[in-house]
């Protein structure tokens, strides 16, 4: 049965965050205990959804995401049973931190000074397909 993880997080205040090697190691274990998603920041949070099999879900996440250091405050806003995987072709796509998607983020929740944590579960999975289309659509990269 599929399953799914999302969770936000903050960006460790005195840790660099080093967004490169974060995807290159998530892409790696993903891929081989297939898990599939989406990872995206705000510039002060972060936010993942996370998909496969229950027990793939929490051997990364407990060994691998519980334990980075980029991150803290990390909060668990939605797991269960997962009809279809919405990121099938990505073992973590990386839809970026910049100004571009955060304005994408603010236009379509319609609030000003967006920012991750305001926002609800669902409000965050839409936000993450939208992104991963709009990457798509300005020619990203599958990890
Ligand atoms: C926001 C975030 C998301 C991550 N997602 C994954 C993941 O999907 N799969 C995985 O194996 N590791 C994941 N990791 C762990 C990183 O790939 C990497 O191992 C870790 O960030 C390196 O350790 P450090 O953050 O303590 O420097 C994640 C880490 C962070 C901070």
């Amino acid at each position: 049965m599929l399953h799914h993880f999302l969770y936000v997080s903050d960006l460790a205040e005195e840790y660099p965050c080093d967004f490169q090697k974060i995807i290159a190691n998530a892409a790696m274990t993903n891929s081989a205990c297939d898990v599939t998603g989406a990872l995206w920041s705000d510039g002060r949070h972060f936010v993942q959804l996370l998909e496969g099999q229950k027990a793939a879900l929490e051997l990364v996440f407990h060994d691998k995401i519980a334990s980075a250091r980029s991150h803290t405050n990390i909060r668990m806003l939605s797991s269960g049973d997962w009809e279809q995987r919405l990121f099938p072709d990505w073992s973590m796509a990386y839809l970026g931190s910049g100004s571009d998607t955060r304005q994408i983020a603010e236009s379509l929740i319609g609030r000003k000074k967006f920012s991750i944590r305001d926002c609800s579960a669902n409000e965050l999975i839409n936000l993450l397909t939208i992104l991963e289309k709009f990457r798509q659509d300005s020619a990203g990269i599958a990890i």
